[in-house]
């Protein structure tokens, strides 16, 4: 499942490099130089071996992670590396996450296990990017203690990953390429989409709401926009190539455009995706309750397009703790919203993220958080217990006991779940409009579907369906997805 979403412009561009001379300075050029040098250097190695050299990308975290490790792989796969599923390959590479620090741990868990890899397989080479490299004590420690990583970079510099393992080639020591920020967007090198009919596609990078309980602003940089037509072209190419939905990701898309020369709205974004020909589906996130417009909820409420549903995170229903977390709205204000949003489209989904344990969090304040999962009946959610990342503002607050946290964690998801489930139930009987995404997991060779409030399906259908939108009935719920009959194409 190799797509190039450029693949024409991209050869062009390619056979036209002379290897001879010095890189160019100018991007995405010089990356398509450093594509070419890097691939002499995965050809000489397998003339060596007597084989093709295999890659491993192994991606932790948000959707954001995901978009940039399918860029990763786009530009490994140019550079002539094949994909394996193993991680006994020639290069592996980490893309990481530090939101939590359990992403963290389990990063640190799978290295000792790469060391043994190695060891067997003297010429493979490791390689670590993502959001915990953005972290300078986490570089002093793999510094110290993994010296058998190749190769580290962050968030900001992964468009330059051929250039970094042409480095790696020529060099013995471990690489580090680290940028504190930047402002640069470089465009138009190989992507490899994990599905054919769906793609990510960025619309913003970066956060500036410094939540005080979170990491990904320190890690991700300040907030900037990709200009409208650079996306609706991104857009457009995806259609061409096979894709009826995209998910337009951003930290905050609410604040999408306000740094753009031609400041633009996202509620005006949308109306231009819109208007791509082809596209099917849209969704996005992650909407900042705090910036949402009416004229949002209007475009939605019209649109043919957008998934009727909506990921709205509230992190806590206390307006005291809201305030500590510097999130910009309080309880009323959050419910106010969904109420707005439940009048103009009574059959949205709505999900959420919601932290317990936050510091400072009493009793009180856990119990506004229920009342609100109450009232709003979640169609789902995804509860965190807080996590001290150093750096941000709350790591500085008391902390909650652990036993504390847990205990209010396991009420939490107790009501999540029993919300979800009579959520689902309401579907039930009813014939959903589904896009095909595969065989399901479940191995009794049934297709998994997900319907535009984003509940999966299982039903028997032909394989051929996979891809296309169909319409199935809802027979079954069995509380977070439904078993379906296929009702023939529409
Ligand atoms: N930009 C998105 C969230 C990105 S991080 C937004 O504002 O909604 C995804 C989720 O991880 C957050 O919504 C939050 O619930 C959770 N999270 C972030 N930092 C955390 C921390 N320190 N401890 C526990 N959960 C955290
Ligand atoms: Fe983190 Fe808040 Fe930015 Fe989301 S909006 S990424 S929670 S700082
Ligand atoms: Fe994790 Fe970075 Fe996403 S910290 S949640 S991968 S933005």
């Amino acid at each position: 499942m190799c797509e190039y979403t450029n693949q024409n412009d991209l050869k062009h561009s390619m056979q036209a490099i002379d290897l001879t001379g010095p890189a160019p300075i100018q991007e995405p050029q010089r990356q398509y130089f450093f594509i070419q040098k890097a691939r002499q250097h995965v050809m000489e190695k397998s003339e060596e071996l007597g084989r093709p050299l295999y890659f491993h990308c192994v991606t932790f975290g948000c959707q954001m992670n995901a978009r940039d490790s399918e860029k990763l792989c786009g530009i490994l796969r140019q550079i002539g590396f094949l994909e394996s599923d193993g991680e006994d390959a020639d290069f592996v590479i980490y893309n990481t996450c530090t939101v939590r620090d359990n992403a963290n741990q389990k990063v640190y868990g799978r290295l000792g296990y790469l060391n043994t890899m190695k060891r067997k397989n003297p010429h493979m080479k490791i390689a670590l990017c993502g959001c915990m490299m953005q972290e300078p004590s986490v570089i002093e420690k793999i510094r110290k203690s993994y010296r058998f990583v190749d190769l580290i970079f962050g968030t900001h510099n992964i468009f330059k990953l051929a250039e970094l393992l042409t480095a790696v080639y020529e060099s013995d020591e471990m690489i580090i390429d680290l940028w504190t920020d930047t402002d640069q967007i470089v465009e138009d090198l190989p992507v490899q989409r994990k599905y054919p009919f769906k793609s990510g596609v960025n619309i913003m990078f970066g956060c500036n709401n410094f939540c005080s309980y979170c990491i990904v602003p320190y890690v991700r940089g300040r907030e900037r926009s990709r200009t409208p037509e650079e996306i609706t072209d991104e857009i457009r190419r995806l259609v061409e190539d096979g894709v009826v939905e995209v998910m337009l990701l951003g930290q905050n898309v609410n604040s999408y455009g306000k740094t753009l020369k031609q400041p633009i709205h996202f509620a005006e974004l949308l109306k231009r995706v819109e208007e791509v020909e082809g596209l099917r589906r849209i969704r996005f996130m992650t909407p900042h309750p705090k910036d949402f417009s009416d004229e949002l909820i209007e475009v939605m409420r019209f649109s043919k397009k957008i998934c009727r549903h909506l990921h709205l995170p509230l992190q806590s229903g206390s307006s005291r703790i809201l305030q500590q977390m510097n999130r910009k709205y309080d309880k009323e204000q959050y419910l106010a919203l969904v109420g707005r949003i439940r009048n103009a489209m009574p059959d949205i989904a709505l999900t959420t993220d919601i932290i317990v344990g936050f510091p400072g969090e009493t009793e009180e304040d856990f119990q506004e958080t229920l009342d609100v999962v109450e009232r709003v009946g979640y169609d789902n959610a995804f509860t965190f217990i807080y996590s001290k990342r150093t750096g941000t503002p709350a790591a500085a607050m008391e902390q909650v006991p652990e036993e504390v946290a847990h205990e209010r964690f396991d009420r939490l998801l107790a009501l999540v779940q029993k919300n979800a489930r009579s959520a689902a139930e309401k579907w039930q009987g009813q014939v959903a409009e589904v896009l095909v995404e595969g065989v399901s997991d479940h191995g009794d060779g049934t297709l998994t579907g997900r319907m535009s409030n984003n509940l999966l399906v299982h039903f028997q259908g032909p394989k051929t369906l996979i891809g296309t939108l169909v319409p199935v009935a809802l027979v079954d719920s069995k509380g977070f997805y439904f078993i379906g009959e296929w009702r023939g194409v529409v």
